[in-house]
């Protein structure tokens, strides 16, 4: 890596239209705060940025729900956002907003910069306008019937009852959500950022330069640079939103898009921290990393470098380790079902725990793959890693020394071999820990903090202090030092993840912050120092406050189910006869491939037992080919064979589809010989 001389940390601006849940703890801002503690304890020069992402459709849907302006909306969720931020020890330098007055100004120069440059093409498109209400329609704003499955309630950018993607010119018997009435197609101009033109500049600079960059982000942006990139607009017709400059011709009534907008909030809240703002983005020696989730990737890898890249002065990141999700209990978080731990609920319902829902989800981040977070699991890694591993030994060699020695710590006499290699662990962990941290393996980099908890315990299993008190009381002396020792270590390891602990530590310790430096020395707290008496650092958490959580979410669940109308509703009933009539079986794909020109088709051969035959089925959104042959299926082999797109189909795979029209396999939980029957 190159030699740098900053840092600047961004964590993605969360849009204010709803409260903060565990799921953007786990993903964005637990990890981010982690490294930028990290680094600021080994006394490197960070800034660390973020703020409420106020423009958007979504908030403007929202205002007007409620009947109130955007700015009520973003007023309240922003000092929400906010506050629950800093509850939970997110050390922001600044928490700002794309509202405030500095950033309408930056975020404006920026535009009218790129417009000066010729860095825009300007195209008129046609777009459905309300007459009524006199204005044109974002694609949340049309709802109609979707082409696919018929839903009356299609929105112009998505079928919820599908999930198929759509665009508003898709939709049949279109309708403005504001006024009712059908919107008729108006042309409209708007500025587009040609992203063809950076294309071969991107492709070198991400594929070549940027091959250190986590798997799942360099995957998704190498998929986004295959398929070619094409230019995007970057302004709507829209009143709520940084207004285009007044300058440019054609701007009345046009605002920049959020996603050009929002990114440029960073800069505008470095500006506002620190008057020395420019030297954070500009100069070469800054490494700028952006801490985001998945569903952020394209505009903070391909967007917004861009973006950067067409200004000119700007540097561009050298990292963007990009998170997956966080379920609850087995399904997606949802903020309009509900399906969710708010912040604020868990900071009323669990007061003084802040770090223990950090460590849960430090434990838990969906790093590589999505994750689940379970209530039993957060009451287990409280229990037995908490409690029973950091607390146990911090408790008992403060307790130890209090009873022995009266909380003076004591003499450190001669060390055996194995204090020495004990000694020597603590400062292998910390290079652990740094080497996980540097490579955003922050989970792994907990795991590594907290070995140091467990080498403790061991030590003082290992040693037994307790018996050789009357033996041997010289070599009591020493163990109970090198405990000690440990502590202090363990109180700066432990800070970056645990800041509340770290803290809690340090004064019973009676000492102040340790250097990270000196992690690892075995002189940190001198013979004679007096230290403070403890209390729990971790209580056990039992089963009733637990069961509480989930009978919550039970009834949330519950809610769901009877709201849920995209549940359909039960058949007619049918006899057992109907019943036996289906051949149901379970068959083992054999080979799999798309069918040209279908965005959906997949032909698979199966091997029913009986036979090898072609089904055609509508998967192909869902499951790459390749990774599905070999799988066991569920198949309806007597069903009446019928041509797809010219093929014949032979059968039908059972398929379980999700509310959100995602599809899955149903299959048999152990493998079974094809030809098997599903009775
Ligand atoms: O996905 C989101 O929540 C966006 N509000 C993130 C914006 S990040 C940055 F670009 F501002
Ligand atoms: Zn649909």
């Amino acid at each position: 890596m190159k030699n740098y001389n900053r840092h600047l940390i961004t964590a993605a601006l969360p849009y204010a239209n709803g409260p903060v849940h565990i799921g953007h703890l786990a993903g964005v801002y637990v990890p981010a705060d982690i490294y930028v503690r990290y680094l600021r304890w080994k006394g490197e020069d960070v800034i660390f940025v973020c703020g409420s992402d106020e423009h958007g459709v979504p908030i403007t849907i929202k205002a007007r729900q409620e009947g109130v302006s955007p700015q009520v909306i973003v007023d309240q969720y922003h000092t929400l956002i906010k506050k629950a931020f800093a509850d939970f020890g997110i050390s922001f330098d600044i928490y700002s907003r794309t509202t405030s007055s500095t950033h309408y100004e930056l975020a404006s120069d920026f535009f009218k910069k790129l417009y000066d440059k010729g860095e825009f093409i300007e195209k008129t498109t046609s777009q459905y306008f309300d007459t009524e209400a006199n204005q044109f329609l974002a694609d949340r704003y049309i709802t109609g019937e979707c082409p696919h499955c018929g839903n009356g309630s299609a929105y112009g950018d998505q079928c919820e009852q599908c999930g198929t993607s759509l665009s508003p010119a898709d939709l049949k018997n279109p309708k403005s959500t504001i006024s009712g009435t059908e919107p008729v197609q108006k042309e409209t101009l708007h500025w587009f950022l040609p992203l063809d033109k950076h294309e071969k500049f991107l492709k070198n600079w991400i594929l070549e330069e940027n091959k250190h960059w986590k798997v799942n982000v360099y995957g998704q942006c190498k998929s986004w640079l295959d398929a070619g990139l094409h230019p995007r607009a970057v302004s709507r017709d829209l009143d709520w939103g940084v207004p285009v400059p007044r300058e440019i011709k054609g701007s009345e009534g046009k605002v920049l898009y959020v996603w050009f907008d929002a990114p440029i909030g960073y800069i505008s809240a470095t500006k506002e921290f620190t008057p020395e703002w420019e030297k954070y983005w500009k100069q070469e020696d800054t490494r700028m990393i952006h801490f985001i989730g998945k569903d952020n990737i394209v505009f903070h890898c391909i967007i917004f470098p861009a973006i950067l890249k067409s200004e000119g002065s700007y540097i561009l990141p050298e990292n963007v380790p990009a998170n997956e999700f966080l379920n609850l209990e087995g399904d997606k978080i949802s903020t309009s079902r509900n399906w969710a731990v708010w912040l604020h609920e868990y900071l009323q319902e669990f007061p003084g725990k802040e770090d223990v829902l950090r460590y849960v989800l430090c434990a838990n981040a969906p790093e590589t793959k999505d994750n689940d977070f379970t209530w039993k699991d957060f009451q287990a890694r409280n229990n037995n890693e908490l409690v029973a591993v950091l607390g146990n030994f911090i408790n008992r060699s403060v307790v130890l020394t209090h009873k022995y020695y009266n909380g003076r710590v004591p003499a450190q006499n001669s060390l055996t071999k194995y204090d020495k290699e004990t000694l020597a662990e603590i400062s292998e962990l910390k290079t652990a820990v740094e080497n996980s941290l540097d490579n955003f393996r922050i989970r792994e980099s907990l795991k590594y903090a907290m070995d140091l908890a467990r080498l403790g315990n061991k030590y003082l299993a290992d040693t037994e202090p307790w018996n050789l008190q009357k033996r041997d009381p010289e070599r009591v002396e020493t163990i109970m030092n090198i405990s000690l020792q440990i502590t202090a270590g363990l109180s700066t390891l432990i800070a970056p993840f645990l800041p509340n602990t770290a803290k809690k530590l340090c004064q019973f310790l009676n000492i102040g912050p340790v250097p990270w430096t000196d992690i690892g020395s075995a002189h940190l707290l001198k013979p004679g120092h007096h230290i403070n008496k403890t209390e729990l650092l971790f209580t056990k958490i039992e089963d009733d406050v637990i069961d509480k959580q989930l009978d919550k979410l039970r009834k949330t669940k519950d809610l769901i189910i009877t709201n849920n109308n995209s549940v359909k509703p039960q058949k007619e009933i049918i006899s057992y006869d109907d019943f036996a009539r289906l051949d149901l079986r379970i068959g083992t794909i054999l080979n799999a491939e798309k069918v040209q020109k279908t965005q959906k088709l997949m032909q698979l051969s199966i091997d029913t037992g009986i036979d090898k035959r072609t089904v055609v089925a509508g998967i192909s959104e869902f499951f790459e080919p390749k990774k599905i042959i070999g799988k066991q299926v569920c198949i309806l082999i007597n069903l009446e064979p019928r041509k797809i797109r010219g093929i014949e189909s032979q059968g039908m795979i059972l398929m379980a589809e999700d509310e959100d029209g995602t599809l899955k396999f149903i299959t048999s939980d152990d493998t079974v010989n094809p030809g098997s029957s599903i009775n």
